[in-house]
Protein backbone atom coordinates (compact mmCIF):
# COMPACT_ATOMS: atom_id res chain seq x y z
CA UNK A 1 0.00 0.00 0.00
CA UNK A 2 1.11 3.74 -0.59
CA UNK A 3 0.54 6.03 1.73
CA UNK A 4 -0.13 4.23 4.68
CA UNK A 5 0.40 6.70 7.06
CA UNK A 6 -1.77 9.01 5.98
CA UNK A 7 -5.25 9.93 6.90
CA UNK A 8 -7.16 7.41 4.69
CA UNK A 9 -3.98 4.61 4.82
CA UNK A 10 -4.39 4.73 8.12
CA UNK A 11 -7.20 3.89 9.03
CA UNK A 12 -7.23 1.40 6.03
CA UNK A 13 -4.06 -0.61 7.68
CA UNK A 14 -5.78 -0.16 10.89
CA UNK A 15 -8.79 -2.04 9.50
CA UNK A 16 -7.05 -4.46 6.86
CA UNK A 17 -3.73 -5.62 8.90
CA UNK A 18 -5.40 -7.49 11.54
CA UNK A 19 -8.22 -9.09 9.35
CA UNK A 20 -5.99 -10.74 6.51
CA UNK A 21 -3.18 -12.33 8.36
CA UNK A 22 -2.03 -14.35 5.63
CA UNK A 23 -0.78 -10.88 3.42
CA UNK A 24 2.08 -8.92 4.19
CA UNK A 25 1.03 -4.79 3.97
CA UNK A 26 4.56 -3.01 2.91
CA UNK A 27 3.35 0.59 3.58
CA UNK A 28 5.27 2.94 1.38
CA UNK A 29 5.03 6.63 2.62
CA UNK A 30 7.80 8.76 2.28
CA UNK A 31 6.30 11.16 5.45
CA UNK A 32 5.51 14.58 4.03
CA UNK A 33 3.62 16.77 6.73
CA UNK A 34 -0.01 14.71 5.87
CA UNK A 35 2.18 11.39 7.06
CA UNK A 36 1.78 10.12 10.94
CA UNK A 37 3.40 6.95 11.36
CA UNK A 38 2.41 7.63 15.12
CA UNK A 39 -1.09 6.25 13.71
CA UNK A 40 -0.34 2.86 13.00
CA UNK A 41 1.20 2.18 16.72
CA UNK A 42 -1.96 -0.46 16.94
CA UNK A 43 -0.21 -2.44 14.10
CA UNK A 44 3.47 -1.64 14.06
CA UNK A 45 4.25 -5.16 15.66
CA UNK A 46 1.79 -7.24 13.55
CA UNK A 47 3.89 -9.76 11.91
CA UNK A 48 2.15 -9.05 8.12
CA UNK A 49 2.76 -5.27 8.43
CA UNK A 50 6.22 -3.31 7.41
CA UNK A 51 7.29 0.22 6.64
CA UNK A 52 9.54 1.59 3.84
CA UNK A 53 10.44 5.00 4.12
CA UNK A 54 10.04 5.52 -0.10
CA UNK A 55 8.97 8.32 -2.86
CA UNK A 56 6.67 7.02 -4.68
CA UNK A 57 8.43 9.19 -7.37
CA UNK A 58 11.84 7.28 -6.71
CA UNK A 59 11.72 5.12 -9.32
CA UNK A 60 14.77 2.55 -8.65
CA UNK A 61 13.81 2.38 -4.94
CA UNK A 62 10.31 1.36 -5.66
CA UNK A 63 11.84 -1.09 -7.97
CA UNK A 64 14.28 -2.45 -5.48
CA UNK A 65 11.28 -2.29 -2.96
CA UNK A 66 8.64 -4.42 -5.44
CA UNK A 67 11.79 -6.74 -6.31
CA UNK A 68 12.17 -7.80 -1.92
CA UNK A 69 8.91 -8.22 -0.86
CA UNK A 70 7.76 -9.96 -4.46
CA UNK A 71 4.63 -7.61 -4.38
CA UNK A 72 1.70 -8.39 -6.36
CA UNK A 73 -0.27 -5.92 -5.88
CA UNK A 74 -0.57 -2.42 -4.89
CA UNK A 75 -3.25 -0.18 -3.14
CA UNK A 76 -2.23 2.81 -4.29
CA UNK A 77 -3.09 6.39 -1.68
CA UNK A 78 -0.21 8.21 -1.59
CA UNK A 79 -1.14 11.62 -2.60
CA UNK A 80 -0.45 15.50 -2.42
CA UNK A 81 -4.62 15.76 -1.11
CA UNK A 82 -5.35 19.11 0.08
CA UNK A 83 -7.08 21.25 -2.89
CA UNK A 84 -6.03 24.81 -1.01
CA UNK A 85 -1.71 24.08 -1.05
CA UNK A 86 -2.67 23.06 -4.62
CA UNK A 87 -3.67 26.60 -5.22
CA UNK A 88 -0.46 27.82 -3.60
CA UNK A 89 2.08 25.30 -4.72
CA UNK A 90 0.99 22.75 -7.64
CA UNK A 91 4.39 21.73 -8.21
CA UNK A 92 4.38 18.63 -5.63
CA UNK A 93 0.49 17.77 -6.62
CA UNK A 94 1.69 17.30 -10.37
CA UNK A 95 4.71 15.27 -9.11
CA UNK A 96 3.15 13.03 -6.52
CA UNK A 97 0.11 12.67 -8.20
CA UNK A 98 0.88 12.41 -12.15
CA UNK A 99 4.79 11.28 -12.05
CA UNK A 100 4.49 8.90 -8.71
CA UNK A 101 1.39 7.10 -9.93
CA UNK A 102 3.26 6.74 -13.51
CA UNK A 103 6.44 5.36 -11.99
CA UNK A 104 3.99 2.92 -9.64
CA UNK A 105 2.26 1.71 -13.06
CA UNK A 106 5.64 1.46 -14.84
CA UNK A 107 6.47 -1.08 -11.82
CA UNK A 108 2.96 -3.15 -12.15
CA UNK A 109 3.62 -3.57 -15.77
CA UNK A 110 7.11 -4.84 -15.02
CA UNK A 111 5.85 -7.41 -12.48
CA UNK A 112 2.85 -8.12 -14.22
CA UNK A 113 4.83 -9.43 -17.27
CA UNK A 114 7.21 -11.21 -15.49
CA UNK A 115 4.54 -13.07 -13.37
CA UNK A 116 1.62 -12.77 -15.25
CA UNK A 117 -0.40 -11.49 -11.94
CA UNK A 118 -0.76 -7.77 -10.41
CA UNK A 119 -3.43 -5.84 -9.26
CA UNK A 120 -3.27 -2.18 -9.05
CA UNK A 121 -6.20 -0.38 -7.22
CA UNK A 122 -5.82 3.31 -7.34
CA UNK A 123 -7.62 5.49 -5.03
CA UNK A 124 -8.95 8.63 -6.25
CA UNK A 125 -11.94 11.17 -5.66
CA UNK A 126 -14.89 12.72 -7.30
CA UNK A 127 -13.60 15.70 -7.54
CA UNK A 128 -12.13 15.03 -10.97
CA UNK A 129 -15.95 15.19 -12.33
CA UNK A 130 -16.33 19.17 -11.75
CA UNK A 131 -19.20 20.56 -10.03
CA UNK A 132 -22.53 20.20 -10.20
CA UNK A 133 -25.82 22.25 -10.24
CA UNK A 134 -28.36 22.02 -7.82
CA UNK A 135 -29.64 18.78 -8.87
CA UNK A 136 -28.04 15.89 -10.61
CA UNK A 137 -25.58 13.04 -9.54
CA UNK A 138 -21.34 12.24 -10.57
CA UNK A 139 -21.84 8.64 -12.46
CA UNK A 140 -18.91 6.70 -13.37
CA UNK A 141 -19.64 7.69 -16.68
CA UNK A 142 -20.04 11.42 -15.96
CA UNK A 143 -16.88 13.78 -18.11
CA UNK A 144 -14.03 14.92 -16.27
CA UNK A 145 -14.01 18.50 -15.35
CA UNK A 146 -11.15 18.82 -12.76
CA UNK A 147 -11.38 22.67 -11.55
CA UNK A 148 -8.28 22.65 -9.05
CA UNK A 149 -4.82 21.53 -9.30
CA UNK A 150 -5.38 18.74 -7.06
CA UNK A 151 -8.25 17.71 -9.03
CA UNK A 152 -6.41 17.97 -12.31
CA UNK A 153 -3.68 16.07 -11.28
CA UNK A 154 -5.89 13.10 -9.87
CA UNK A 155 -7.39 13.67 -12.86
CA UNK A 156 -4.25 12.78 -14.75
CA UNK A 157 -3.81 9.87 -12.76
CA UNK A 158 -7.14 8.71 -13.50
CA UNK A 159 -6.26 8.31 -17.00
CA UNK A 160 -3.24 7.04 -17.03
CA UNK A 161 -4.55 3.88 -14.88
CA UNK A 162 -7.29 3.33 -17.17
CA UNK A 163 -4.91 3.83 -19.90
CA UNK A 164 -2.67 1.14 -18.70
CA UNK A 165 -5.40 -1.48 -18.65
CA UNK A 166 -6.77 -0.60 -22.17
CA UNK A 167 -2.75 -0.18 -23.60
CA UNK A 168 -1.22 -3.07 -21.33
CA UNK A 169 -4.18 -5.33 -20.24
CA UNK A 170 -2.93 -4.69 -16.44
CA UNK A 171 -5.48 -5.52 -14.30
CA UNK A 172 -6.88 -2.02 -12.37
CA UNK A 173 -9.62 -0.89 -10.55
CA UNK A 174 -10.23 2.37 -9.15
CA UNK A 175 -12.45 3.98 -6.89
CA UNK A 176 -13.98 8.00 -6.83
CA UNK A 177 -14.76 8.62 -3.29
CA UNK A 178 -16.58 11.53 -1.61
CA UNK A 179 -15.04 13.41 1.05
CA UNK A 180 -14.15 11.09 3.94
CA UNK A 181 -14.26 12.07 7.82
CA UNK A 182 -13.07 10.50 10.98
CA UNK A 183 -9.89 9.81 12.99
CA UNK A 184 -6.28 10.75 12.01
CA UNK A 185 -7.77 13.60 9.47
CA UNK A 186 -4.77 16.33 9.38
CA UNK A 187 -6.28 19.34 10.63
CA UNK A 188 -6.36 21.52 7.49
CA UNK A 189 -9.50 19.99 6.89
CA UNK A 190 -12.65 21.23 7.12
CA UNK A 191 -14.01 18.38 9.86
CA UNK A 192 -10.69 18.79 12.32
CA UNK A 193 -9.96 22.39 11.67
CA UNK A 194 -13.42 23.22 13.02
CA UNK A 195 -12.92 20.88 16.35
CA UNK A 196 -9.96 22.02 17.19
CA UNK A 197 -10.58 25.81 16.49
CA UNK A 198 -13.67 25.35 18.41
CA UNK A 199 -11.52 23.38 21.41
CA UNK A 200 -9.30 26.68 21.59
CA UNK A 201 -11.98 29.30 20.99
CA UNK A 202 -10.67 30.18 18.00
CA UNK A 203 -12.86 31.63 14.84
CA UNK A 204 -14.34 28.93 12.53
CA UNK A 205 -13.53 29.96 8.94
CA UNK A 206 -15.80 29.18 6.05
CA UNK A 207 -15.06 30.24 2.89
CA UNK A 208 -17.53 32.31 0.80
CA UNK A 209 -21.49 32.21 1.72
CA UNK A 210 -21.15 28.23 3.51
CA UNK A 211 -23.67 27.18 1.01
CA UNK A 212 -20.83 24.64 -0.35
CA UNK A 213 -22.62 21.36 -0.96
CA UNK A 214 -20.39 18.48 -0.15
CA UNK A 215 -20.95 14.48 0.05
CA UNK A 216 -19.41 13.24 3.17
CA UNK A 217 -18.39 9.35 4.31
CA UNK A 218 -17.15 8.05 7.32
CA UNK A 219 -13.67 6.53 6.58
CA UNK A 220 -14.50 3.52 8.13
CA UNK A 221 -17.33 3.38 5.53
CA UNK A 222 -14.68 3.79 2.73
CA UNK A 223 -12.21 1.13 4.17
CA UNK A 224 -14.69 -1.64 3.54
CA UNK A 225 -15.65 -0.27 0.44
CA UNK A 226 -11.97 -0.38 -0.55
CA UNK A 227 -11.33 -4.19 0.87
CA UNK A 228 -14.38 -5.30 -1.60
CA UNK A 229 -13.33 -3.28 -4.57
CA UNK A 230 -9.62 -4.41 -4.31
CA UNK A 231 -10.70 -7.89 -3.71
CA UNK A 232 -13.68 -8.51 -5.94
CA UNK A 233 -14.13 -5.17 -8.28
CA UNK A 234 -13.97 -5.95 -11.70
CA UNK A 235 -10.83 -5.40 -14.02
CA UNK A 236 -11.11 -2.15 -15.38
CA UNK A 237 -13.62 -0.78 -13.51
CA UNK A 238 -14.19 2.72 -11.84
CA UNK A 239 -16.54 2.02 -8.74
CA UNK A 240 -17.84 5.84 -6.97
CA UNK A 241 -18.25 5.42 -3.67
CA UNK A 242 -20.53 8.14 -1.77
CA UNK A 243 -22.35 8.09 1.54
CA UNK A 244 -25.51 10.01 -0.38
CA UNK A 245 -25.07 12.48 2.10
CA UNK A 246 -24.84 15.82 0.68
CA UNK A 247 -24.88 18.67 3.18
CA UNK A 248 -23.66 22.53 2.86
CA UNK A 249 -20.50 23.00 4.62
CA UNK A 250 -21.56 26.12 7.70
CA UNK A 251 -24.49 23.11 8.19
CA UNK A 252 -21.56 20.99 9.32
CA UNK A 253 -19.77 23.64 11.23
CA UNK A 254 -23.66 24.16 13.03
CA UNK A 255 -23.72 20.63 13.56
CA UNK A 256 -20.05 20.35 15.32
CA UNK A 257 -20.30 23.00 17.40
CA UNK A 258 -23.68 21.52 18.53
CA UNK A 259 -22.12 18.25 19.48
CA UNK A 260 -19.17 20.02 21.10
CA UNK A 261 -21.54 22.41 23.39
CA UNK A 262 -23.82 19.25 24.14
CA UNK A 263 -20.32 17.22 24.99
CA UNK A 264 -18.00 20.28 26.52
CA UNK A 265 -20.82 22.41 27.70
CA UNK A 266 -20.16 26.48 27.99
CA UNK A 267 -21.00 29.47 25.46
CA UNK A 268 -22.49 28.48 21.91
CA UNK A 269 -19.94 27.62 19.57
CA UNK A 270 -21.79 28.84 16.34
CA UNK A 271 -20.75 32.73 17.58
CA UNK A 272 -16.88 31.77 16.20
CA UNK A 273 -18.28 31.04 12.81
CA UNK A 274 -16.46 33.57 10.66
CA UNK A 275 -17.62 33.89 6.86
CA UNK A 276 -13.89 34.47 4.97
CA UNK A 277 -13.13 34.93 1.04
CA UNK A 278 -13.82 31.99 -0.88
CA UNK A 279 -10.98 29.63 -2.35
CA UNK A 280 -10.58 30.49 -5.95
CA UNK A 281 -12.51 27.80 -8.60
CA UNK A 282 -14.39 26.33 -5.56
CA UNK A 283 -16.98 23.38 -6.79
CA UNK A 284 -20.21 24.68 -5.73
CA UNK A 285 -21.70 20.60 -5.33
CA UNK A 286 -20.51 17.28 -5.50
CA UNK A 287 -22.98 13.82 -5.22
CA UNK A 288 -22.03 10.63 -5.71
CA UNK A 289 -24.46 8.17 -7.26
CA UNK A 290 -22.96 5.08 -5.91
CA UNK A 291 -25.26 2.66 -7.06
CA UNK A 292 -22.88 0.71 -9.45
CA UNK A 293 -20.81 -0.59 -6.03
CA UNK A 294 -23.88 -0.84 -3.97
CA UNK A 295 -25.45 -3.20 -6.93
CA UNK A 296 -22.55 -5.30 -8.05
CA UNK A 297 -20.59 -5.71 -4.66
CA UNK A 298 -23.37 -5.34 -2.43
CA UNK A 299 -21.85 -2.10 -0.50
CA UNK A 300 -23.78 0.75 1.02
CA UNK A 301 -22.52 3.24 3.99
CA UNK A 302 -23.34 1.89 7.97
CA UNK A 303 -22.74 4.95 9.70
CA UNK A 304 -25.20 8.53 9.57
CA UNK A 305 -23.48 11.52 9.48
CA UNK A 306 -25.12 12.12 12.87
CA UNK A 307 -23.39 9.01 14.34
CA UNK A 308 -20.26 9.69 12.41
CA UNK A 309 -19.87 12.91 13.20
CA UNK A 310 -20.21 12.15 16.88
CA UNK A 311 -17.34 9.59 16.42
CA UNK A 312 -14.92 11.82 14.83
CA UNK A 313 -15.58 15.04 17.35
CA UNK A 314 -15.25 12.42 20.63
CA UNK A 315 -12.22 11.26 18.69
CA UNK A 316 -10.69 14.55 18.72
CA UNK A 317 -11.64 15.57 21.90
CA UNK A 318 -10.17 11.79 23.17
CA UNK A 319 -6.86 12.76 21.10
CA UNK A 320 -5.84 15.97 21.70
CA UNK A 321 -1.86 15.24 21.80
CA UNK A 322 -2.32 13.58 18.27
CA UNK A 323 -3.75 16.98 17.46
CA UNK A 324 -1.43 18.91 18.86
CA UNK A 325 1.85 16.74 18.13
CA UNK A 326 0.47 17.48 14.27
CA UNK A 327 0.33 20.74 14.44
CA UNK A 328 3.94 21.72 13.01
CA UNK A 329 5.29 25.07 13.17
CA UNK A 330 5.27 24.46 9.28
CA UNK A 331 2.03 23.96 9.86
CA UNK A 332 1.00 27.13 11.57
CA UNK A 333 2.57 29.35 8.95
CA UNK A 334 0.39 27.53 6.31
CA UNK A 335 -2.57 28.13 8.33
CA UNK A 336 -1.61 32.04 8.67
CA UNK A 337 -0.94 32.75 5.05
CA UNK A 338 -4.00 30.70 4.13
CA UNK A 339 -6.44 32.04 6.66
CA UNK A 340 -5.25 35.68 8.02
CA UNK A 341 -5.53 37.82 5.37
CA UNK A 342 -8.92 36.67 4.24
N1 LIG B 1 -9.51 12.56 2.23
C1 LIG B 1 -10.53 12.49 1.41
O1 LIG B 1 -11.64 12.99 1.69
C2 LIG B 1 -10.40 11.75 0.09
C3 LIG B 1 -11.54 11.49 -0.65
C4 LIG B 1 -11.42 10.77 -1.85
C5 LIG B 1 -10.18 10.34 -2.28
N2 LIG B 1 -9.06 10.62 -1.54
C6 LIG B 1 -7.78 10.11 -2.03
O2 LIG B 1 -7.34 9.13 -1.10
C7 LIG B 1 -5.93 9.14 -1.02
C8 LIG B 1 -5.50 9.33 0.42
O3 LIG B 1 -6.05 10.56 0.90
P1 LIG B 1 -5.76 11.07 2.38
O4 LIG B 1 -6.85 11.99 2.73
O5 LIG B 1 -5.44 9.91 3.26
O6 LIG B 1 -4.44 11.90 2.12
P2 LIG B 1 -3.34 12.40 3.17
O7 LIG B 1 -2.84 13.68 2.62
O8 LIG B 1 -3.87 12.36 4.56
O9 LIG B 1 -2.21 11.29 3.09
C9 LIG B 1 -1.37 11.14 1.98
C10 LIG B 1 -0.22 10.23 2.36
O10 LIG B 1 0.61 10.07 1.20
C11 LIG B 1 1.97 10.24 1.60
N3 LIG B 1 2.70 10.77 0.42
C12 LIG B 1 2.53 11.96 -0.19
N4 LIG B 1 3.39 12.10 -1.21
C13 LIG B 1 4.11 10.94 -1.26
C14 LIG B 1 5.15 10.47 -2.11
N5 LIG B 1 5.63 11.21 -3.12
N6 LIG B 1 5.67 9.25 -1.85
C15 LIG B 1 5.21 8.49 -0.83
N7 LIG B 1 4.24 8.88 0.01
C16 LIG B 1 3.69 10.10 -0.21
C17 LIG B 1 1.93 11.24 2.74
O11 LIG B 1 3.09 11.16 3.55
C18 LIG B 1 0.66 10.80 3.47
O12 LIG B 1 0.96 9.78 4.41
C19 LIG B 1 -5.46 10.26 -1.95
O13 LIG B 1 -5.09 9.69 -3.17
C20 LIG B 1 -6.67 11.15 -2.12
O14 LIG B 1 -6.66 11.78 -3.38
C21 LIG B 1 -9.15 11.31 -0.37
Amino acid sequence: MTGGAGFIGSNLLLYLVPKYPGYLFINVDCLTYAGNLANLKPIEDYPNYTFEKINICNLLAMQDCFARYDVNSVIHLAAESHVDRSITGPAEFIQTNVIGTFTLLELARQRAAQTGDFRFHHVSTDEVYGSLSASGFFTESSPYRPNSPYSASKASSDHLVRTYHNTYGLDVVTTNCSNNYGPYQFPEKLIPLMIRNATAGLPLPVYGDGKHVRDWLYVEDHCRALDLVFHSGSSGQTYNIGGHNEIENVKIVRKICRIMDEMLGGEPRERLITFVTDRPGHDRRYAIDASHIQEELGWKPSFTFEEGLRRTVKWYLDNEDWMENCITGQYLQYYEKMYSNR
